[in-house]
């Protein structure tokens, strides 16, 4: 890896988390020069960049130190720690962001009675978080099979590939709209600043301080 003197940091490209992520940021008084073709985000003031990527890379990007920062869901954090213990040990959910408010669910077909856990024991559960859910399939004691798919998991049900679905549900319209229904809360998520637990011990690290500061200010100023 180039050293590197610029704090980096990675933020979803196009998805719900961009619009407040940018916003946030802007917030702390970072400016930035959007480039050609939007990947990169030169800062203007502070020595501070942007990489705008899929939100589930993120993890991945700071484990490795492509960037040392993230504006990332903490399912998407969290899933990335279960699936990549070793990768994943050092990283932390730094600051909880206070947007980006969902859960990770599982879902039912909306005919189907839930009364508990159990009652998936055998059941075929699609989800993009297979981590998550292993996780809390093992505490219920449950033995399932989870079937990976990378998105359009809300109509694995109907395609008749999954009896459940575990997804991500902010309004809810998307288990509606597949005729779902929400029967438990795998985990409760926001957007959170991810980061490695020891800061760079350079320059970007002083700045990471500086931003992490700025940060809190404006987080207590929101509250
Ligand atoms: C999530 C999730 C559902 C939807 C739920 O996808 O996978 O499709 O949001 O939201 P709702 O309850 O408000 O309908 P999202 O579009 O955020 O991201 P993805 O492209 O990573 O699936
Ligand atoms: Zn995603
Ligand atoms: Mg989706």
């Amino acid at each position: 890896m180039k050293p590197r003197d610029r704090l980096r940091i990675a933020m979803q490209k196009s998805g719900r988390l961009t619009e407040p992520a940018q916003e946030l940021l802007a917030r702390c008084g970072l400016k930035f020069r959007q480039s050609r073709d939007k990947l990169f985000c030169f800062g203007e003031g502070e020595p501070v960049d942007l990489l705008l990527v899929r939100d589930d890379d993120i993890p991945g990007l700071i484990a490795e130190g492509v960037c040392d920062l993230g504006i990332v869901g903490r399912n998407v954090l969290r899933e990335f720690q279960l699936s990549n213990p070793e990768l994943g040990e050092g990283l932390d959910a730094l600051r909880s962001l206070g947007f980006g408010h969902c859960r990770l669910s599982i879902a039912v077909p909306q005919e189907d009675a839930y009364d508990g856990p159990a009652q998936l024991a055998g059941q075929r559960i699609a989800t993009s978080y297979p981590g998550l859910l292993g996780e809390w399939l093992r505490t219920h004691g449950v033995e399932a099979k989870v079937v990976m798919l990378a998105g359009s998991v809300e109509i694995a049900p109907r395609l008749g590939t999954a009896d459940a679905i575990c997804d991500l549900v902010s309004s809810g319209a998307t288990l509606v709209a597949n005729q779902l229904r929400e029967a438990a809360v795998v985990i409760e998520s926001e957007a959170v600043l991810a980061g490695r637990r020891e800061l760079p011990a350079d320059e970007r690290g002083e700045i990471a301080e500086l931003l992490l500061r700025r940060l809190d200010g404006v987080i207590q100023v929101r509250d």
